[in-house]
């Protein structure tokens, strides 16, 4: 909850004015008016994306986490993501970027804007290093030289060559995906086009444990499945292969030779 004076919160357990955590210490105690001890912290980003309003289906913490580290997005880093949806993805890596990198959103939904991006302001500080583009994805990327594309719409393959476009020499191409046919489409696509290498596919399977003195074992219930993450790198096109015709790599060979012999 958002804590405002003269409001109270109403619980099964009792009620608790706001006023009385107003001012108070993070991890301090309360008691309600049925007298039930309740414990007042700030939401994690974790807590916040579990519980925000959703425009879209959301990519969960422990999905988030490895993202971040499986495109290596780094304080500085200009990352083009795509699609907005509920906004936590987006929120995430503008914490990652932080104050000097860029997060630039495709979203072709209007209609998701308003209600994602008011989550991202309640997550992201740096709010000011996002910028958003009104558009599909599928028809193109306009910026060049970025350092990541990250993706979370059904059908990365059509983004294929336009991140290769984008990325600069070394960037990261990761797509998160929820079924494995999406997967295969995806890597069937990366693998045509003989820039990208290093493509690999990982999910992330995160089972709580219960640890308590009489009893440690793994909790009954878990998050079973929600998505697999694919990443790629863009690199020379690999000798004897050609890219695929028209691209930029393509033409730039023409011109300066191979690559590799620069
Ligand atoms: C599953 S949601 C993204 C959820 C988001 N990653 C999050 O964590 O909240 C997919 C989003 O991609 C958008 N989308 C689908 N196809 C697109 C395209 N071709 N270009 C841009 N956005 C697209 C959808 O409108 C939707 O908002």
């Amino acid at each position: 909850m958002t804590l405002k004076a003269d409001s109270v919160f109403h619980t099964h357990v009792g009620t608790l004015p706001h006023d009385q955590i107003i001012g108070r210490q993070q991890g301090d105690w309360f008691r309600t008016s049925m007298g039930q001890g309740l414990l007042a912290l700030k939401p994690t980003l974790s807590d916040y994306v579990l519980e925000m309003p959703r425009g879209s289906q959301v990519i969960y913490p422990k999905d988030l986490g490895n993202i971040l580290m499986l495109a290596d997005v780094f304080p500085g880093a200009t990352v083009i993501e795509a699609g907005l949806g509920s906004g936590a993805l987006t929120a995430a890596l503008l914490r990652a970027v932080g104050h000097s990198g860029r997060v630039v959103t495709y979203e072709v939904r209007e209609d998701m804007v308003a209600k994602a991006l008011a989550n991202v302001r309640a997550l992201a500080p740096d709010f000011d290093r996002h910028e958003l583009r009104i558009g599909d994805v599928y028809q193109g990327i306009v910026e060049r030289q970025v350092d990541r594309v990250v993706l979370d719409v059904p059908e990365p393959w059509q983004v294929v060559s336009h991140a290769a476009e984008a990325l600069h020499r070394g960037g990261i191409f990761l797509s998160f995906l929820p079924t494995v046919l999406q997967v295969h489409r995806l890597v069937e696509a990366l693998t045509a086009d003989s820039r990208f290498q290093l493509i690999e596919t990982v999910e992330v399977l995160l089972r709580p444990w219960n640890v308590t003195s009489r009893s440690v074992r793994p909790v009954h219930r878990m998050v079973a499945h929600t998505g697999f993450i694919t990443t790629a790198r863009l690199c020379a096109p690999k000798a004897g292969a050609q890219p695929p015709p028209g691209t930029e790599n393509t033409r730039q060979e023409k011109e300066d030779g191979p690559a590799d012999d620069r």
